[in-house]
């Protein structure tokens, strides 16, 4: 293997920069040329690359964002897409590809890979820690950080104004950020997709708490289980109680990764290539109970099991 390409697709996470870093640093210590590929999978289709040098990665690690730039190709399932893209890998030499992204560009590197016989290595990044199989995607240590300090922010005026808030985090349809902010924000209660919410018990607690002078809660909402808005009007009319909504939205997504979502976008990076370098393909490197290792695509890309009901017990438990 000579050459090898590297691409960031779907929504931006802090840490795909470090990420990208890595595979170019190690790639080229393993004596192997690099292109980046703008815009995700656009840059394929229209064959928009950039020869990556040690220098051309200089000052991006503690960078939010992605110097490739990202976006989403709904149309890359397409044949006529598809064909693009393998010519673009044909003309460059390219011998295999770096998938820097979310499930959404796990299934499209899967069915790429696939149909045209280009070997593909995911590196899991993405806010939402949705990944199957992956303890932490890239970002979402920053994302949750992020959503964290809101949230203490609004818990001071929440406690000064004896106040109910409503806060909406992304996360898709997981609940993960959701569940992870809740527990570490000391919040009231949480609403995620993955658990049928009780609004008739939520609602009578806060009444109760309110006549036993408990008068400030934060619930937190993932964008997947419903909107803040909705939620704060419905509160209000089965409380009487004014309630406030924040919806916390996209800057969860920048910011500068954390420690711990550089350390592991670096030590994936290295870990794809080496992948490559083995033969290996169709799959994701990424933390699996502590250590580095392989899922496959098919598998990363069902639907993640979070353990919900033990994290929404334990939310409930301590407030
Ligand atoms: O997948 C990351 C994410 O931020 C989700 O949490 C959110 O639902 C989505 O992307 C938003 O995408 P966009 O920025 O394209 O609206």
């Amino acid at each position: 293997m000579k050459r090898i390409a590297v691409l960031t697709t779907g929504g931006d996470a802090p840490g795909m920069n470090p990420a990208i870093r890595s595979v170019v640093r190690y790639g080229i210590a393993k004596g192997l040329k690099v292109t980046g590929i703008m815009r995700g999978w656009w840059g394929l289709v229209n064959e928009e690359l950039r020869d990556l040098d040690h220098r051309s990665v200089s000052g991006i690690i503690s960078q939010g964002g992605t110097i490739l730039k990202t976006g989403r190709c709904p149309g890359f399932s397409t044949k006529e897409y598809q064909d693009r893209a393998f010519n673009t890998i044909k003309k460059h030499a390219i011998e295999g590809l770096v998938v820097i992204g979310g499930n959404g560009s796990f299934t499209a590197a899967h069915h790429f890979g696939a149909s045209y016989g280009i070997p593909c290595v995911g590196i899991p990044a993405s806010i939402d820690n949705d990944i199957n199989g992956i303890d932490y995607t890239i970002g979402s240590d920053t994302a949750i950080n992020t959503a964290l300090a809101a949230i203490d922010n609004i818990r001071d005026t929440a406690t000064s104004m004896e106040r109910i808030f409503v806060i909406e985090v992304m996360g898709r349809d997981c609940g993960f950020i959701a569940l992870s902010v809740a527990l570490a924000g000391g919040c009231e209660d949480v609403i995620i997709p993955e658990l049928k919410p009780d609004f008739e018990r939520m609602c009578h607690d806060i009444v109760e708490g309110n006549i036993h002078g408990k008068v400030s809660w934060i619930i937190v909402v993932a964008e997947g289980a419903g909107s803040a808005v909705d939620i704060a009007d419905k509160i209000t009319e089965m409380t009487s109680l004014e309630t406030r909504a924040v919806v916390l939205g996209h800057i969860q997504r920048g910011g500068r990764p954390t420690a711990f979502s550089r350390d592991l976008a670096l030590r994936l990076g290295d870990a794809a290539v080496d992948a490559l370098l083995l033969g290996r393909r169709d799959l994701a490197v990424g933390l699996c109970c502590g250590r580095i290792n392989e899922v496959k695509f098919e598998d990363a890309i069902k639907k993640k099991e979070l353990k919900a009901e033990y994290w929404y017990n334990l939310i409930k438990t301590l407030t």
